[in-house]
C-alpha cells in the first residue's frame, strides 16, 4: 500500500502528524499546506503553498483530486469552523475533522455550553448573553468573584478573561461588546464561574459513535512561570500526568466524552475527527472549561511521541466509523515538550532571526524538535512567528523527560529565544510527599 496524506496547517501540531505519517509504512507520501521550515525538510515531505483562508479552498480540493490524495488532515480551528470537511466530503475525498455543524462545538462556547447542559456533563455555572446592557446588569448585581467572561466564537485564545474585580469584568465586556475587538466571535458572551483546580487536558480518537481516549496531558498556557501573564496558545505540555487515575479517565470518558457524542449524534451532528475537551479536576470531580475540535497544540507534539499503533489506520478507522475494530497501542513512558517563544509573545515580536542548534539537540534518540513558526529561507532556518519551536523528550519517568526537554531546549540559539522555566512542575509537585 502506498498511501498519500495531506495535512493542513502551519504549527507544530502539523509537523508532529506529519513526522508521525511519515513514519507509518503504508505512507509514500505527505503534503503538508502550508507547512513550516520543519515539515519543509522532512523525509517524504513536501510543503504546499496554498493557504487554509476559505478563499483557498477550492485549491486545495483540486490538489487532493489531482494527487489522488488517501486522507486529508485538517489541523486548525478555524478551517473546521468554515467548512473545510464539508467541501472535502462533497468531493468524495476521505478527511479527518468534524464537519462545520460538529465543529461548533468548539466554534460556539454558547453552542457548547447549551450541549453540555442537555448531556448533563459537568462544568462551569453559567449564563450567555447577547447584548451589552444584559451582561452588565447580571455583573452588576449577581457575579461572585473571580469570576470568567467568555466572547463565544473563535478568538484565537484571547476570548477569555478571569475577571478578578468587577472592574476587569466590564472592561472586558466593553471590549467585547462596545469595542468588538473579537469582531462577529464577541456576538454573544459566556459569563461563568470560576473554577479551581488541575488544568488537564483530554483527547479523544472519535468516529461518530465511540471514541477512544489518549493518556491524559497537561498545557502551560499563560506565557510567564506560575501561570503568570496574558495567556498564549500554549507554551509546553507533558503526558501522561501522574496524578489522573485510570479511573479518572474511565470517570471522564463516561461523565464527559461519551454522553457529548451521543448528544452531538441525536443533534445530527456525530462528531467525527480529534474531540479535546479541556477540563479542571475540582474538588467535586471533573469539570469541563471548553471543547476543542481538534488536536492540541502542543498537546500533538507530545501525543505523537507516546502513540505506537500506526497513525493512518486510526485516522482510517475514525472516518470509516470503525473505531471500535482498533486497539490503539501507547507507550508506558513520560514526555515533556517545551516551546520556544519569540521574544515578545504573544503580544508582538519580531521574525527572521536565524536558528542553530538543533541537531545538537536532537542528537539523543529521545529527543524531537518539532517546528512552528520557523522558515526555510536559502537553506538558512528562520523564525517566522510567535511560538517557534517544541523541544520534545520521552524518558522512564516523568522527572527525567523534563530534565531532558530542558537539556536539549538550552542547546538551541535564536535572538530573543524564550521558554517558561516551570513546564511539568506543577504535576510533580502533586507527587512530592507532603511534609
Ligand atoms: P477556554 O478557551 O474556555 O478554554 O479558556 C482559556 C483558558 O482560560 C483555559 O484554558 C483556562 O486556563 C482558563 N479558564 C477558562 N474558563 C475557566 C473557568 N471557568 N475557571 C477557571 N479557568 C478558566
Ligand atoms: N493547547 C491549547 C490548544 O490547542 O488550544
Amino acid at each position: 500500500m502506498s498511501k498519500k496524506v495531506l495535512v493542513l496547517g502551519s504549527g507544530g501540531r502539523e509537523h508532529a502528524l506529519a513526522w508521525k505519517l511519515s513514519l507509518s509504512e503504508k505512507v509514500s507520501k505527505v503534503f503538508v499546506a502550508p507547512g513550516n521550515g520543519g515539515t519543509a525538510s522532512l523525509n517524504k515531505t513536501s510543503n504546499l503553498d496554498i493557504s487554509l483562508k476559505k478563499k483557498d479552498f477550492p485549491k486545495l480540493i483540486e490538489f487532493a483530486k489531482s494527487e489522488s490524495i488517501d486522507m486529508t488532515v485538517v489541523g486548525p480551528d478555524d478551517a473546521l469552523a468554515d467548512g473545510i470537511v464539508d467541501l472535502f466530503e462533497e468531493a468524495g475525498l476521505k478527511v479527518f475533522g468534524p464537519n462545520a455543524k460538529a465543529a461548533e462545538i468548539e466554534a460556539s462556547k454558547a453552542y457548547s455550553k447549551e450541549l453540555m447542559s442537555r448531556a448533563n456533563v459537568p462544568t462551569a455555572d453559567y449564563q450567555i448573553f447577547d447584548d451589552y446592557e444584559t451582561a452588565y446588569a447580571h455583573i452588576k448585581s449577581e457575579a461572585k468573584y473571580p469570576v470568567v467572561v467568555k466572547a463565544s466564537g473563535l478568538a484565537l485564545g484571547k476570548g477569555v478573561s478571569i475577571c478578578h474585580t468587577e472592574k476587569d469584568a466590564m472592561d472586558f465586556l466593553q471590549k467585547i461588546f462596545i469595542d468588538q475587538v473579537f469582531a462577529k466571535a464577541g456576538n454573544k458572551v459566556v459569563v461563568e464561574e470560576f473554577l479551581e483546580g488541575q488544568e488537564i487536558s483530554i483527547h479523544a480518537f472519535c468516529d461518530g459513535k465511540s471514541a477512544v481516549l489518549f493518556p491524559t496531558a497537561q498545557d502551560h498556557k499563560a506565557i510567564y512561570e506560575n501561570d503568570r501573564g496574558p495567556n498564549t496558545g500554549g507554551m509546553g505540555t507533558i503526558a501522561p500526568l501522574p496524578f489522573i487515575s485510570n479511573e479518572d479517565l474511565i470517570e471522564i470518558s463516561e461523565t464527559v466524552v461519551l454522553p457529548i457524542l451521543k448528544a452531538m449524534a441525536e443533534d445530527g451532528r456525530p462528531f467525527k475527527g480529534l474531540l479535546y475537551p479541556g477540563l479542571i479536576m475540582t474538588n467535586s470531580g471533573p469539570k469541563v472549561l471548553e471543547f476543542n475540535a481538534r488536536f492540541g497544540d502542543p498537546e500533538t507534539q507530545s501525543y505523537m511521541r507516546l502513540i505506537e499503533s500506526d497513525l493512518y489506520d486510526v485516522l482510517e478507522a475514525c472516518v470509516d466509523s470503525k473505531l471500535e475494530e482498533l486497539n490503539i497501542q501507547w507507550s508506558s513512558k513520560s514526555v515533556a515538550s517545551v516551546i520556544l517563544a519569540s521574544e515578545g509573545y504573544p503580544v508582538s515580536y519580531e521574525k527572521g532571526k536565524d536558528i542553530s542548534g538543533i541537531s545538537e539537540a536532537e542528537l539523543s534518540d529521545d529527543v524531537k524538535v518539532f517546528h512552528a513558526g520557523t522558515k526555510l529561507d536559502a537553506h538558512k532556518l528562520l523564525t517566522n512567528g510567535g511560538r517557534v519551536l517544541a523541544v520534545s523528550a520521552i524518558a522512564d519517568n516523568l522527572k527525567e523527560a523534563i530534565d531532558k526537554a530542558y537539556n536539549a531546549a538550552a542547546k538551541i540559539d535564536f535572538q530573543g529565544a524564550y521558554s517558561r522555566k516551570d513546564i511539568g512542575a506543577k504535576a510533580l509537585k502533586v507527587l512530592e510527599p507532603i511534609s
